[in-house]
C-alpha cells in the first residue's frame, strides 16, 4: 500500500466530509472550568451539561464510579459537583463527551481504545498526584487525549487503518510502529492535525503529538513523560488496544524516566511493583465502566 501523505490527510481533516466537529457542550465546559476554582460558575456548567439527557447520564455513571472514589451515591450533575469538585466534574464530562465520538463497526473496537484511554487518564493523574505534579486534572485529561490520533485514523483512513491494526493484533506488535509501516504516518501525527483543528490546550497537543517520542517534548516535559510511561504500564497491564502486546517494558530503561527523575525529587521513592499491581486493579472496573457508557 502506498504511503499516504501528510497533505492529503491534511485535506481530508478539512473536508466536509473530514473530522467530526468538537462535541457541541465541551468547548464551553472546557472553558468554564479551565479558570481558577473561585471563578467557575457552577450552576452555568451544570445547565451547560444538562441540556443533554445522554450525557447526563453518562456523567452520573461515572460519577459513581468506585475509579472516582465516591461511597454515597450521586444523583444529580449538581450533587456530582459538589461531591466531587468542579474540576473532577470536568474531568467526567470531558470524558463522557470523547467517548461519543466514537466510530462504530471498524476493525478496532472503539471501546477498547476508550478503555485504553480511561485507564491511562487515570494512571497518568495517580502518577502525577504520587509525583508531586503540580496539577493532576490536566494530568487525567492529557492521559484521556493522548491517543485521540487513533479516532482520527479509524475515521479518514478505515481502510488503510483496519489492514494495520489487523497486521499488529496478529504480530502483537506495538500499534504505532505497524502504523508507520502500513500507513506511513502514526496516531501522533494525526493526533496534532485533530488538536489543531479542535484548538486544543498546547499542552494537550503536545502530549498527543510526543507521548511515543517524550525527548522532543519542551512546553511540558514531565507531563508527555508522565503520559508515556502510563501508555505502556496499561498496554502490559491488559489495558491496551484490545489485544496483546509482546513488548518488554522496564520503567528504569525509558528516557521518559530519566525526564520523571530529573523533575521530581518522589520519583525514586516509587515502588513501581506495587504501582503496576494497582493497574491491574483497574482492568475491570474501567471495562465495566466504559461498557456501561456505550450502552448509555
Ligand atoms: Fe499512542
Ligand atoms: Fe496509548
Amino acid at each position: 500500500m502506498p504511503a499516504l501523505s501528510l497533505t492529503e490527510l491534511q485535506r481530508r481533516v478539512e473536508g466536509v466530509n473530514g473530522l467530526p466537529s468538537l462535541p457541541a457542550v465541551l468547548l464551553p465546559v472546557l472553558n468554564q472550568l479551565s479558570g481558577h476554582t473561585d471563578d467557575i460558575d457552577l450552576h452555568k456548567t451544570v445547565e451547560l451539561v444538562s441540556h443533554d439527557s445522554s450525557l447526563t447520564s453518562q456523567v452520573l455513571h461515572m460519577a459513581n464510579s468506585p475509579l472516582f472514589g465516591m461511597q454515597q451515591r450521586i444523583e444529580s450533575l449538581r450533587g456530582a459537583a459538589l461531591a466531587l469538585g468542579v474540576r473532577r466534574l470536568r474531568d467526567i464530562v470531558t470524558s463522557c463527551c470523547l467517548m461519543q465520538v466514537s466510530p462504530r463497526g471498524g476493525e478496532m473496537d472503539a471501546a477498547s481504545l476508550w478503555e485504553h484511554s480511561l485507564a491511562c487518564a487515570l494512571v497518568t493523574r495517580n502518577l502525577a498526584r504520587r509525583l508531586g505534579y503540580p496539577d493532576i486534572e490536566r494530568a487525567y485529561l492529557a492521559g484521556l487525549v493522548h491517543d485521540l490520533g487513533i479516532l482520527v485514523n479509524m475515521i479518514l483512513i478505515p481502510k488503510e487503518f483496519a489492514q494495520a491494526y489487523k497486521k499488529a493484533a496478529a504480530e502483537h506488535r506495538p500499534l504505532r510502529d505497524v502504523e508507520q509501516e502500513v500507513l506511513g504516518l502514526s496516531h501522533d501525527i494525526t493526533g496534532d492535525l485533530l488538536a489543531t483543528h479542535w484548538h486544543l490546550f498546547d499542552y494537550l497537543s503536545e502530549v498527543m503529538r510526543r507521548h511515543h517520542d517524550v525527548e522532543h517534548a519542551t512546553e511540558d516535559p514531565m507531563l508527555v513523560a508522565l503520559v508515556c510511561i502510563a501508555d505502556q504500564l496499561c498496554r502490559t497491564s491488559d489495558l491496551g488496544y484490545g489485544y496483546t502486546e509482546e513488548i518488554s517494558f522496564s520503567i528504569e530503561q525509558e528516557p521518559a524516566w530519566n525526564i520523571v527523575t530529573e523533575h521530581s525529587s518522589h520519583a525514586r521513592e516509587l515502588d513501581l511493583v506495587c504501582f503496576t499491581l494497582e493497574i491491574e486493579a483497574y482492568v475491570n472496573e474501567v471495562r465495566g465502566l466504559v461498557s456501561v457508557l456505550f450502552r448509555v
